[in-house]
Formats: C-alpha cells, structure tokens, sequence
C-alpha cells in the first residue's frame, strides 16, 4: 500500500498554517503598492498561454512554502510516474496516460510491457479516415444518402468532453453537418435531438468507455429503434449508421455494431480524460483531422511543460498550489472558472466533471481520512453574462470565491467595438474584486452616510487571469490540459487517487434495484426506509 504521510505532518503544511495567521488580513492594496513590479513578477507564460496570479493573497513566503509542500507531498515523483505508465490509479490498478494520446509518434510509452503510442496513432489514423468519409459524404447512409447529421450518445466523460470541445471550436467546423449531443436518460434529451432529423442522414456515435452505462445504453438502444423503424427493420442499415467508441469490444458486438466500426480506446484513459482518445470522434469530424491533430499538440506542448517546468513556472502546478492555499488556509468552498469567450460556454460544465469526479475524496491512498478538505466546487458561466447574475454575491457576499477569468486578444468574430468592450470587463472586474472601494472613497462621491455601507466593496477577492492569442484548436487543448494537471496537482497534495471515481457507484446500485420496483405491475415488497417506499408508491400511484 502506498505510503502517505499526513498532510498536517508536513514541515510545510505546519509552516503554511502559521503562515497563514501572519498573512490572512493582509490586503491586496497593500501587496501592490509595495512592490510595483507585482503585476509583472507574479505572471508566467508558457507557449502562448499566460496566467496572471498576482491578484491573489500571497506573498513570496507564501510562494515558497506551497512549493515546498509540493516537493514534500512528493509531486515531481508522482508526475514522473504518472508519464512513465506507472499504475499510479492504484484502486483500479490503472496506469494513467492521457497524455500518451497526444504524445508524437517519435516517443515510447510502456505499459504492462507494451508502448502504447503506435496505438493510439493506428487509432488516431482510423479516426481520421472515418472522418473524412464521413465529412465528404463518402461515407453514405442506408439508403445511399450522404450523413448530414451525427449524434453523439454518451454521458459523463464521454458527452461532456465532445460537447464543450464542439461548442469551443464551432468556428473551425464543418457548417453542413448538423451535431447534437444526447446523454440524459431522460426521453426529452433524445426525442429533442431527433424531432427534426431524417434517420436516412443521421449517424450515431456511441460513445461509451464501458459500453454498460445504463443511460448511454438506454439512448442507445432507442436510437437503434428510431434508426431502424426508417429502415422498416432492416439490421443491416446499424452498420451504416451506427459506430461505438468504446474500451469494450465484447459489449459493441452484443448490442449489434460491427467491431470494424468500432474505435479503440483504453482502461488507462479515464472518462474524464478522454476527449482527445476516440472519445473525441465527434470533435473530429466537426473539425477535420488536421484541427484535431493541432488540438493534441496543443496538449502536448502543455503537457510537457508540466512535466519539465520548474513548480515555480509551471501554471497546473500554481494553479493546483493555489486551490490547495484558499481551500485549507482560507476555507474557500469554491472556485469560479469565468471564460470571457462564447465559444467556451461548455467550459465550466466540462471541468466540473474533471475537478470534482477526480478530487471529490475524502480518503487517501493509504486508506486514512484527509487532514483537510479536499475538491472545492467547481462552477461558472461566460462573461459578461454572469456579472448580470451571480457576480454581485462574489463581489459584496460573506464567502470567499477565487476566480479564473480567462479571456483572448483576439476574437474571431470581429464586430465593432464588441471584443475590447468584453476584455475591459475581464480586467475590469479583476481590478475590482482585488482592490474594491472604500468607505472614503463612496463618500467622496457625495453618497448619504447611511447608503455607505451598501456601496462598499471590500475587495480581496483573489483571481487568476489566463490570456492566450486566440481560441483555436491548439489553444483549448493547452487550456484543458491545464486544468487537468491543475487538478494532478491538488489530488497530489492532498494524497488522494485522482482518478477514480467510486462514489457513483451507490447510487447506480441502488436506482437498477429500483427500477424494477417502478416497472413491475403490481406492487413488490419494498424495504426501503419509510421516505423512499413513500415516495416510490406515490410515483407508482400517479405515474
Ligand atoms: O458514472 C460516472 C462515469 O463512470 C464517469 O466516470 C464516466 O465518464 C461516465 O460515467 C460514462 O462512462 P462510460 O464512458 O463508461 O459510459
């Protein structure tokens, strides 16, 4: 078992708590106008990508003390082992190598004895092919149509990842080509999808690591019913629109798709990890091969800034350092993640999945309970529209909410003044949060003395701002990798497996035991406890 020694039986962790108490009223007004140079010293750049981390309540002892509990929680071994293909989900006895999907073909990964990288480009290549038969109507439907519609089918990792990367890259995607994403179980999500959609040009794409999923596989298998009802039953027609993406090859077969139209991916993928695996098929033939490609390296470039960067450069490792700084030390529940970019309205979504399904723990890999808190909630809207709904709690409320603005030089839809009006509202409520206004300050501007208090903005608020050029493929996979070394980071410190995900279970247990309970016609002996048969007879009754 592996060895952890206790987050508050680190030098650096007892350091940081006394730390801490010197530090915690310190001002950001303060920091600034002591040292002008702030702005500049606490910004780091990294293939285009910048994070400005100076808004934050640190100090350079600060600094050195949370990078000392990354050295103390063991962090430049565990990122070593984690790209050595070192089993490093030890609950699943898993290697973790996503970024094997985006290393070039140049390197060699091992695992169990085997380099993985010559198969993730084999799969990569078929992708590819697949895409472009598909975006140049080559690839045709039953009845010799040209696809002009391609739903993804799947949930959790493996629809949000293709969603957000669908929406993020819009711009870069094939117009002709309808896309729709389904992965409730609820019926609305995919009756919606298909209300408009001629089954003769639609093309599913079940997307699903296990291919078990109750929610995938019920979508699933009424789309095999839609698809087929147009085809007046005719199975054969499943091989022409239907594909899976799965690690599952026993499972594709039994639901009916031929594995030849399967793509591969792996069990050291995880769900959340997965959107540049063929999890990514969709982003993929939206965007063509070449775009996806840029993606990868894209997530290359900062992956491998993870891996070499000094702690005191690298932005996942900051980044992570500071969650771990206002999670513990200042009990922050949780952080804002505001991308000043339409295309990115998928971006919060997508990274509540990747923050709170890998660090949503409270045990360590040792078995024992954390010393601290752990996985902050993670949440957040584009702006300016969330400055129209929720800002005024971050801004004037009693809780404290770091902030991750992200915003872009560059627009890529020109239109009047619109983009430098967006970016003066990134920097504007940055500014804002950080120094606030005082007591003095209102009143100088001839507000009642009563009306003070109201108009108050105490400031303090921390955020990091990250800029690049511009959203283009390259760009979001350096952004996503950014966050999911972010959140390498924090699982480090805080010793917990990152990359497991047991606490979905119960629930999906449970609900499969139910289900039966709901459909059977008369009513079976139910032993739940008296609100749950209550609420399953009330249903049974009125449904
Ligand atoms: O229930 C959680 C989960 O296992 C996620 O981790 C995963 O992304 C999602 O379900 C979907 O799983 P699958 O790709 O196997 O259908």
């Amino acid at each position: 078992m592996t060895k952890v020694i206790p987050l508050n039986e680190r030098p650096a962790w007892k350091a940081l708590g006394a730390h801490y108490l010197q530090v915690r009223e310190v001002q950001l007004r303060k920091l600034f106008a002591e040292d002008p140079q702030r702005g500049e010293r606490f910004t780091v750049e990294t293939d285009g990508i910048s994070l400005d981390y100076s808004k934050n309540r640190i100090t350079d002892e600060t600094l050195k003390l949370l990078i000392q509990l990354a050295e103390e929680s063991g962090l430049r071994e565990r990122i070593d082992a984690m790209f050595r293909g070192e089993k490093i989900n030890i609950t699943e006895n898993r290697a973790v190598l996503h970024v094997a999907l985006r290393a070039p073909k140049s390197e060699s990964i091992v695992v169990d004895g085997e380099d993985v990288v010559p198969a993730v480009h084999a799969v990569l290549d078929k992708m590819a092919a697949f895409a472009e038969r598909v975006r140049s109507g080559a690839w045709k439907g039953h009845t010799g149509k040209r696809i002009r519609n391609v739903i993804n089918i799947g949930i959790g990792g493996s629809d949000l990842g293709p969603v957000m990367a669908y929406e993020a890259l819009k711009y870069y995607s094939q117009r002709d080509i309808t896309f729709r994403f389904v992965s409730n179980v609820d019926g609305t999500d995919f009756a919606e999808a298909v209300r408009d959609l001629n089954p003769e040009e639609t093309l599913f794409l079940v997307a699903s690591k296990t291919f078990t999923t109750l929610e995938t596989m019920t979508n699933a298998h009424s789309a095999r019913d839609w698809s087929l009802a147009a085809f007046g039953g005719d199975e054969k027609a499943v091989a022409k629109h239907f594909v899976a993406i799965s690690t599952n090859a026993k499972e594709v077969a039994k639901f009916g798709i031929d594995t030849a139209n399967m793509f591969e991916f792996w069990d050291w993928v995880g769900g959340r990890y997965s959107m540049d695996s063929a999890i990514g098929l969709s982003t993929m033939v939206a965007i063509g091969p070449d775009n996806f490609r840029a993606m990868l390296n894209g997530f290359h470039q900062m992956d491998e800034h993870f891996r070499t960067a000094p702690f005191a450069s690298n932005l996942p490792v900051l980044m992570g350092l500071l969650t771990v700084w206002y999670t513990d030390f200042f009990d922050a529940q949780t952080v804002a993640v505001l991308p000043y970019e339409q295309y990115l309205k998928r971006f919060p979504a997508y990274l509540q999945q990747l923050t709170m399904e890998s660090n949503g723990k409270h045990v360590t890999l040792d078995g024992t309970r954390v010393a601290a808190d752990t996985g902050p909630v993670y949440w957040g809207e584009p702006g300016t529209n969330g400055q129209h709904s929720f800002y005024q709690l971050i801004h004037q409320g009693t809780r404290l909410i770091p902030c991750d603005f992200i915003g872009f030089y560059k627009t890529l839809n020109p239109l009047g003044r619109h983009h430098d009006v967006l970016m003066a509202n990134v920097f504007a409520q940055a500014e804002a949060l950080a120094f606030g206004k005082t007591a003095e300050e209102v009143k100088a501007e001839g507000t009642p003395d009563w009306l003070v208090p109201h108009r108050v903005f105490e400031g303090n608020r921390p955020s990091n701002t990250i800029l690049a050029e511009k959203l283009t493929p390259e760009v979001l996979g350096k952004l996503v990798a950014l966050y999911e070394h972010m959140v390498f980071t924090q699982g480090t410190i805080w010793s917990i497996d990152s990359f497991d995900q047991w606490g979905v279970e119960l629930g999906k247990v449970l609900a499969q035991r139910i289900i039966g309970e709901l459909e059977s016609a008369t009513e079976p002996p139910l032993t739940h406890d008296s609100s749950t048969t209550s609420l399953i007879r009330r249903y049974r009754k009125n449904k």
